[in-house]
């Protein structure tokens, strides 16, 4: 019994680290993110998303909008798609705001 806990708690740990891959969270973020928000990110159908317009958001507000989206709205979810780990490595890229 106490050896499958501990099974169970590496199998946990080993997820919540999946590693994460700046270079292809950068182009899904100016691809994907960037098909509304434009390539740039200064807004499209979606609204400007750079730095100085979002800085107000603490980086956990923005990646809850990330993973969630904005209901009623064309923000979707992005849960499906991307690990918690991913969505608060965007907003972080987002805020730091070396996205140009
Ligand atoms: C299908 C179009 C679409 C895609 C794709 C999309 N968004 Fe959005 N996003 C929107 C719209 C529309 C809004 C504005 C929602 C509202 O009216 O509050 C928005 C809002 C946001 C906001 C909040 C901005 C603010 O000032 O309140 C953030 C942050 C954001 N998106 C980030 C992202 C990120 C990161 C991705 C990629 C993972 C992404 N979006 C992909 C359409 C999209």
């Amino acid at each position: 019994m106490r050896s499958l806990m501990v099974l169970l708690l590496l199998a946990g740990t080993a997820h919540a680290d999946e590693p994460i891959d700046p270079d292809a969270l950068q182009r899904f973020v100016h691809q994907d993110c960037g098909s509304c928000h434009g390539l740039t990110l200064k807004g499209g159908l979606g609204p400007d998303i750079r730095a100085e317009t979002i800085e107000h958001y603490d980086a956990d507000v923005l990646q809850t909008v990330i993973l969630d989206g904005v209901p009623g709205t064309a923000m979707p979810p992005w849960r499906p798609l991307l690990s918690e780990a991913e969505a608060a490595w965007i907003a972080d890229y987002l805020l730091k705001g070396d996205t140009e």
